[in-house]
């Protein structure tokens, strides 16, 4: 990394989608009300299905617990694609053919609906057509890739195989998709909540659901002790916060990942890629007013778990100038994902003891296509009692069963991250320079302590308010993370990232926290 790319690191990251549109300014919730139906979360999924109802005549409010579009949406690559990774053959040696036509009929149907939407609506959103490729560099990879053709082409997918793609990448193998393409979430997403309002339904911001309950109908309530009572709700707040049905807390985990927009000497080939092998790579570019930008993502691991957050976006940087001139890198950023145990969404009834809860989450890093996806299953389950793809998304799958290991082995990481965090000694040492954070030990507490580049103290009880494990310091976002359910909090202990719905506790004696320090040195 260059000394120009080291101090683009002491700005905080920016998703290049957010700073390239407006922020929004939707109302709070001030006063109880009542609704057909309410979603909570303003994300694509939310705002998507808030259209979709509304033009069935539904009444429809979304409750957001910060700004809209914010979030994973927000922080996105913005692939619209039915390639997610190598998932064909995976779904029909695993659940059915007919759930992999399932899934390929859905995703190729957000592709179609997406484009049909932004043109009849006439919004300016950047779309365009590419092909898309899941390529290799490892010959184990290869009889896969070969695999996923035939699956993929049977099901209806124009695929192909190829052994090269247009870049100075030596590659093994490559699956090539047809007619996929890409554009800018939040142009596309703004323009659509505006649609949203003008059709009748509500959208309210800083508006944290905190709790249901259930007596006939749904009554949400909010951060503000407001009430919204609706006769069904959708749960489309990525992690869903709600535990008293489903045990999602059990089947779900969070991972991290991250991407740079960089611009660079060569002009881009077009088309996106995703490698097969990990730590994956992505790429696809964004003409932007500053002129073309390579976005270049990758790099996960699970939430608060890992090596130090810095080196992924380090690594992600060392590939880009392994194939490209790189002339800058004007944005970063990072985002959060859930991920399910058989690789396939949760989108549906939120059990099967639950008619008009539903729910929609575990998008696995594909959110464009799946929130599309949510918002045609979840308005034709309401709307007509039934979906062309509700059998492969139900959150109540049988095939779930046959993910037993997964679901020991997820849990087990959760018991011993629970472990770990309580009971890791913590090293005596408080000095913490301007910009760093770390766990201290000070009055036999354990205590997350960050200081700001004014030099400003900022401390926080780092244990999570969700189900009580340990959070961990994320240097390159400067968060506090959850290595268990994935909740991320503000280094002075706002929510970033649920399922956790209560700050952390901040800012105790500070002043007793100076003295040890003094002291120690
Ligand atoms: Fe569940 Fe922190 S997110 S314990």
């Amino acid at each position: 990394m260059s000394l120009d790319e080291r101090k683009n690191f002491i700005k905080p990251p920016e998703s290049y989608w957010i700073a390239s549109t407006p922020t929004t300014d939707y109302p709070t919730l001030t006063e109880d009300i009542k609704t057909d139906i309410v979603i909570v979360g303003g994300g694509m999924s939310g705002i998507s299905c808030a259209y979709m109802l509304l033009k069935e005549g539904v009444k429809v409010a979304i409750l957001e617990a910060d700004r809209i579009l914010q979030g994973t949406t927000g922080h996105t690559t913005a692939k619209i694609t039915s390639q997610h990774g190598l998932i064909y053959n995976k779904i029909k040696s695993k659940m059915s053919m007919e759930f992999a036509k399932q899934y390929a009929d859905a995703n190729e149907s957000a592709i179609r609906l997406i484009e049909k939407m932004q043109r009849e609506l006439h919004i300016d959103c950047d779309f365009m057509h590419q092909p898309s490729y899941v390529f290799t560099r490892q010959d184990e990879y290869v009889q896969k890739i070969k695999d996923e053709v035939e699956t993929a082409s049977s099901l209806g997918i124009k695929a192909s195989y190829v052994e090269e793609i247009p870049f100075d990448i030596p590659i093994k193998a490559a699956v090539r998709f047809e007619n996929q393409a890409q554009f800018h979430p939040r142009k596309y997403l703004l323009a659509l909540a505006k649609e949203v309002v003008n059709q009748g339904g509500s959208i309210y911001e800083h508006t944290r659901a905190i709790d249901i309950e259930e007596n006939g109908a749904y009554v949400i309530t909010t951060n503000q002790g407001k009430r919204v009572t609706a006769e069904k709700v959708i749960i489309a707040s990525h992690y869903p916060f709600y535990n008293k049905h489903g045990m999602y807390f059990a089947r779900l985990y969070t991972e991290r990942s991250y991407s740079i927009a960089i611009k660079a000497k060569e002009k881009y080939p077009g088309g996106m890629y995703i490698t097969a092998e990990e730590p994956a790579k992505s790429l696809r570019s964004q003409m932007s007013d500053d002129g073309e930008l390579i976005i270049i993502g990758g790099e996960h691991h699970k939430t608060g778990q890992g090596k130090d957050t810095t080196s992924h976006y380090e690594a992600l940087i060392a590939f880009a100038h392994d194939h490209f001139t790189v002339e800058d890198i004007p944005y970063r950023w990072s985002t959060q994902d859930c991920m399910t145990l058989d690789d396939v969404p949760y989108i549906g009834h939120y059990t099967a003891d639950t008619p008009n809860l539903y729910i929609a989450t575990g998008y696995k890093k594909w959110g464009m296509t799946t929130s599309t996806v949510s918002a045609m299953l979840l308005s034709d389950l309401i709307i007509r009692g039934k979906s062309p793809y509700q059998d492969v998304y139900n959150p109540s799958r049988k095939t779930i069963g046959a993910s037993a290991k997964e679901f020991v082995k997820e849990n087990i990481n959760v018991a011993k991250e629970l472990i770990k965090g309580k009971f890791t000694p913590i090293p005596k040492d408080f000095d913490i320079k301007p910009g760093e954070g770390k766990v201290i030990n000070g009055l036999g507490e354990r205590t997350g302590a960050f200081r700001d580049e004014q030099g400003v103290l900022h401390l926080v009880n780092t244990t999570c308010t969700h189900m009580g494990c340990e959070l961990q310091w994320n240097s390159a976002e400067r968060s506090w993370d959850c290595p268990c359910h994935g909740s991320r909090f503000t280094y002075d202990g706002k929510i970033i990232d649920g399922p956790a719905v209560m700050p952390l506790e901040y800012n105790r004696d500070v002043n007793i926290f100076e003295k040890l320090i003094k002291d120690d040195f």
